[in-house]
C-alpha cells in the first residue's frame, strides 16, 4: 500500500538524554521513512531548531535544561507550529498539564510501544497540515482556482456548500452553542474557526480541546484549573483553559468520546457558565461560547445511552451537518486546484489535471474526504514529472478506481452520490484491513487514528479483523 509523503520523508527532531532510547527511537522512525536528528539535552534541540526545519519534535521531559520544562516553553513560543510529542519515562501530573495547556499533541509514556510511537507521530503530523486561512487564499491561489467563498478558508460552491454559507452567516455572529457533525476530514474544524473568526469574539482565544487527548483524570484540572497544593505537585494556582478562553470560543474536538462521566461535569459548565477549579469552593464565571464537533451520529449515541440527552440539547442548539466530499459535485475539482496552488513548491510549475484525473476524481468516494484529496494533491506533486497531474501519479486505489467500472469491496466505489456515510465508512475499514493483511495498528496509521480509534470503529461496525489475516 502505497505511503502518503505528506506524512513520509518528514523530519524529526528526538531529544532524549537516554541513548538507548535515543537510539533505538531514530532507528525505528528511520524505518519508518522518517528523517530523524538526535540530542540528548534542551540547548542542542533549540540549536538544532534554529539551524533547520522540523516538521515534528519528539521531547523527553527530565533531561538536562529542560527542569522546567523551558525547550516546551521556549520550542512552543519560537515554533508554535511545530507540533510536539512529549515521551517521559516519569510522568506527573503537573507536568502533563502543563504540557498540555503548552500544546502539545500527546503525552506518551515510556515505555512506548512501536506501533503507538508510530501512530501518535503520523497524527500529529497530519494535525500539523495548515488550514488555509484568508491571507494565503487571497496572495499565492490564482483567482479561478480559488473563488474564494463567502467564509474565508472555506472552498465550496456547491448547492450544499451554499447552504452552508448562509447558516454560517446567520448563527456566526450569536452565543449559540454550536455542533458540527460530519464525516472525518469534511472539515469541521475549518468550520469552527471560521465561526469563530466571524464572530464578535475573534479578536479573543479559539481554545481547541480535543477530548481525546486529555487523559480521563486530568480532565477537570485541565478545563477548570487547579488551586495550589489541590494534589501532589500543585505548587501554584493553575489557571484552566476556559479561564484562558474568557471572551472566545472553545471548541471541544470529538466531543462523542467524552466519557458519561466527563459529559455531566460539562453539562453543569455550559449549563451554568461556572465551574470550580479542583481544590477551590468558590465558583468562578465565565463567558466562552461552545462550538463542538464529532464524527459520530450523536443523536444516535443519546438514543443508545451514550451521550447524555441534556447535553446534547445544550451543545446542539445550533447542528451543522457537513456533507460529504463525494456529496459536493463539481468541489472536488475547485478543492483540487486550490491544493496545487497551495502545496506547490516554489519553482515548480504544474498547471492542472488531465481528463482521465479529472474524472477519476468525479468518480472517486473520497472516504477521507477534503483531507484526502490534499493528500493525494501532495502525493501527485511528489510524485509528478510532467507538467499536468497523470493517472500515474495517483495512488493504485484511485486509479483502480478510475479503470475499473465493477466496484469490488475496497475499491470505494458507491451507485449514487448520496451513498450513506456507514457504507463510506465500512468500505474503507474493509480495504485498510485487507491492505494491511488484518493488521489493525497498521490498519490505524495508514488511517491517520490511533489503535485504539480503530478498533472503536471496527466494534462499531460489526468488523472482524482476524478475518483479513493473510
Ligand atoms: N472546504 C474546505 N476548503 C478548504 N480546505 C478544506 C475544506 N474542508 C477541509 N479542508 C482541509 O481539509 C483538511 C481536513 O479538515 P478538518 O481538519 O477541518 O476536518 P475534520 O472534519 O475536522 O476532520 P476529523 O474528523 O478527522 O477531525 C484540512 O487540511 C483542511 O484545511
Ligand atoms: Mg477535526
Amino acid at each position: 500500500m502505497n505511503s502518503l509523503p505528506d506524512v513520509q520523508s518528514k523530519r524529526i527532531l528526538i531529544a532524549d538524554d537516554e541513548p538507548f532510547y535515543l537510539r533505538t527511537t531514530r532507528d525505528l522512525l528511520r524505518k519508518a521513512g522518517f528523517e530523524c536528528e538526535c540530542v540528548s539535552d534542551a540547548d542542542a534541540a533549540m540549536r538544532a531548531l534554529q539551524q533547520s526545519r522540523f516538521d515534528l519534535i519528539l521531547s523527553d521531559l527530565n533531561m538536562p535544561g529542560n527542569l522546567r520544562l523551558e525547550l516546551l516553553h521556549d520550542g512552543r513560543a519560537k515554533w508554535p507550529h511545530t507540533p510536539v510529542i512529549v515521551i517521559t519515562g516519569v510522568p506527573s501530573l503537573p507536568s502533563a498539564i502543563e504540557s498540555l495547556r503548552l500544546g502539545i499533541v500527546d503525552y506518551l509514556i515510556k515505555p512506548v510501544k512501536y506501533e503507538d510511537l508510530l501512530a501518535a507521530v503520523r497524527k500529529a503530523l497530519i494535525g500539523q497540515q495548515s488550514v488555509p486561512d484568508a491571507a494565503a487564499a487571497s496572495g499565492q491561489i490564482r483567482q479561478e482556482c480559488l473563488q474564494e467563498s463567502p467564509v474565508s478558508g472555506i472552498i465550496g460552491e456547491s448547492p450544499c456548500m451554499k447552504e452552508l454559507f448562509s447558516v454560517l452567516e446567520r448563527v456566526s455572529n450569536s452565543d449559540t452553542n454550536i455542533l458540527i457533525t460530519g464525516e472525518s476530514g469534511t472539515g469541521k474544524e475549518v468550520v469552527a474557526k471560521s465561526i469563530h473568526q466571524r464572530s464578535s469574539r475573534s479578536r479573543h482565544p479559539f481554545q481547541i480541546i480535543d477530548c481525546t487527548a486529555i487523559p480521563e483524570g486530568l480532565f477537570e484540572s485541565v478545563l477548570f484549573g487547579h488551586a495550589k497544593g489541590a494534589f501532589t505537585g500543585a505548587i501554584r494556582d493553575q489557571k484552566g483553559l476556559l479561564s484562558e478562553c474568557h471572551q472566545g470560543t472553545a471548541f471541544f474536538d470529538e466531543i462523542g468520546e467524552l466519557p458519561l462521566m466527563l459529559q455531566a461535569k460539562l453539562l453543569r459548565t455550559v449549563q451554568e457558565q461556572t465551574f470550580t477549579p479542583v481544590g477551590q469552593t468558590a465558583l468562578r464565571t465565565f463567558d466562552t461560547r461552545f462550538v463542538c464537533a464529532t464524527n459520530r451520529d450523536l443523536a444516535m449515541e443519546v438514543r443508545h445511552g451514550k451521550f447524555r440527552r441534556d447535553l446534547f440539547y445544550r451543545l446542539a442548539v445550533v447542528h451543522i451537518e457537513l456533507p460529504p466530499l463525494r456529496d459536493r459535485g463539481a468541489d472536488v475539482m475547485l478543492l483540487a486546484h486550490y491544493f496545487l496552488r497551495q502545496l506547490q513548491p516554489n519553482g515548480m510549475h504544474v498547471s492542472g489535471f488531465s481528463d482521465e484525473v479529472e474524472a477519476c476524481f468525479l468518480k472517486y468516494a473520497w472516504p477521507g474526504n477534503v483531507r484526502e484529496l490534499r493528500n493525494v494533491v501532495e502525493r501527485a506533486l511528489a510524485f509528478t514529472r510532467t507538467p499536468r497531474i497523470v493517472i500515474s501519479d495517483l495512488p493504485a486505489s484511485l486509479s483502480q478506481s478510475a479503470a475499473d467500472d465493477g466496484a469490488g469491496v475496497g475499491t470505494l466505489k458507491f451507485s449514487g452520490r448520496q451513498s450513506s456515510l456507514k457504507d463510506a465508512e465500512r468500505r474503507h475499514l474493509i480495504s485498510l484491513l485487507q491492505a494491511s493483511g488484518g493488521n489493525v495498528s497498521k490498519a490505524a496509521i495508514e488511517a491517520g487514528v490511533s489503535r485504539q480509534g480503530m478498533h472503536k470503529m471496527l466494534v462499531r461496525y460489526g468488523i472482524n479483523a482476524s478475518d483479513f489475516r493473510s
